[in-house]
């Protein structure tokens, strides 16, 4: 199953390094980050999984649980753990689902057949606490992904859900911001954003971000 941005995420039950995990409870009302890699035990995957261990205050910070996901057993995810917490000097503090049976595989459509017919791709998936699907990103094997550009995400996605803006291109925490096209009438304007904005071009209107 192919999910899309704004899709209700299937729940599923699953074995992790952490025990079956029910994904709805594991959620609870959170943001979830839930990332693919293909194989225990290979390179790239274990400085991905360092990364993400020592990103996790980060992640507590905007309120987003972390969850990781390969085809390999809990056994192996079990033995595999040490050697990421000696070489990538972390402790990895996030369960990492054992999908050995590929059923969540199959449900989030992480088997990319003409990369791979056995293991899963690197993909990255932001849920909602409505577990709606706001973020879906797939690199290839010999990628590592830059997690915190999935930070980078996040702070957007919280940000233009609670005001009426989106963020432009390279935007960073304390940038200006795009204020939403359809907000016209100036004393509406003037109360959402009291700090002002400039306008490029009646669809092009910065403003100072909101929240600080
Ligand atoms: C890695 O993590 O290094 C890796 C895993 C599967 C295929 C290629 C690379």
């Amino acid at each position: 199953m192919s999910l899309h941005l704004g899709d209700t995420v299937p729940d599923f039950t699953q074995d992790s390094s952490e025990g079956p995990i029910n994904f709805y409870e594991f959620a609870g009302d959170s943001w979830v980050v839930l990332i693919s890699h293909p194989a225990d035990f290979t390179p790239v995957c274990t400085t991905e999984l360092g990364e993400v261990a020592k990103l996790k205050s980060e992640f507590d910070k905007r309120g987003v649980k972390v969850i990781a996901l390969s085809v390999d057993t809990s056994e192996n995810h079990k033995g595999w753990i040490p050697d990421i917490d000696e070489t990538q000097k972390t402790q990895v503090n996030y369960p990492i689902l054992a999908d050995s049976d590929r059923k969540v595989s199959h449900l989030y459509d992480l088997i990319h057949p003409n990369a791979s017919a056995t293991v899963t791709a690197r993909t990255v998936f932001v849920i909602d606490p409505n577990k709606k699907l706001r973020l879906t990103l797939t690199y290839p094997a010999s990628t590592g992904r830059d997690f915190k550009e999935i930070l980078r995400v996040i702070d957007s996605l919280q940000l233009t859900d609670k005001y009426s803006v989106s963020t432009p291109v390279n935007w960073r925490q304390g940038d200006e911001v795009v204020i939403s096209p359809s907000i016209k009438d100036p004393e509406e304007l003037a109360r959402r954003f009291p700090k002002g904005y400039r306008e490029e071009k009646p669809y092009l209107r910065l403003t100072p971000q909101p929240d600080l």
